[in-house]
């Protein structure tokens, strides 16, 4: 099973990844949470350069994103899958779809097909997006704020539209959750869904 949580910056979407993995490791799964940007050696070092650097062009950024995920898919998420873990991933390619290519501009067809060559079509079996008001995203997020962080609530809001045109295009994979709700009601729906879909 491979199981990805998506939506806005403070959106509690690592919390519920923390939270899953927990409650399928005290079941005894072998099970492997990972993230991105990151989840391996390069990974964290474009993380570092995409977040922490100065301007990055938007194709890019596109394509740094794309490469972590190139690396974490061939190190981290195949073999594990292979070996019959399962995989809790904080952001995968809904994440480039959202940002890079809705928010940014660079078009959401071509953002997951450069995304899906660098996957090499792997795409997660189950995908939660946590869902909440973009004006919120500011007083969501600390004080501490990475490149992307610093955008304004109008990028907030493009990305929030290109993840209800992700939910609506991909209704089967992706369960839209409101983020607004409590932490522990929404691990048990997410749990719960995906006992169902089991
Ligand atoms: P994230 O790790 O969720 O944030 P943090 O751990 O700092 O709370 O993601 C880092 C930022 O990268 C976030 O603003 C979203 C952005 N991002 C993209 O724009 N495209 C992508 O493909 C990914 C994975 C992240």
């Amino acid at each position: 099973m491979f199981v990805t949580f998506e939506g806005l910056d403070g959106s509690g979407k690592t919390t519920q990844a923390a939270l899953l993995r927990a409650r399928l490791a005290a079941e005894g799964e072998s099970v492997v949470a990972t993230r991105e940007p990151g989840g391996t050696e390069l990974g964290e070092r474009i993380r570092d350069l995409v977040l922490h650097g100065g301007h990055v062009a938007p194709w890019a950024e596109a394509l740094l994103y794309a490469a972590s995920r190139a690396q974490h898919v061939e190190e981290v998420i195949r073999p594990a899958l292979e070996r019959g873990a399962s995989v809790v991933c904080d952001r995968y390619v809904d994440s480039s779809v959202a940002y890079q290519g809705g928010a940014r501009g660079l078009g959401m067809n071509r953002v997951l097909e450069l995304n899906l060559a660098a996957v090499g079509g792997l795409m997660p079996h189950r995908t939660f997006l946590l869902v909440f008001d973009p004006a919120a995203v500011r007083t969501r997020l600390g004080s501490d704020h990475d490149r992307i962080e610093r955008e304004d609530v109008d990028f907030y809001a493009r990305v929030a539209a290109a993840y209800r045109e992700l939910a609506d295009r991909f209704s089967k994979r992706i369960v839209v959750l409101d983020g607004a709700r409590p932490a522990h009601e929404l691990a048990e729906e997410v749990y719960g869904a995906l006992r169902e879909g089991s």
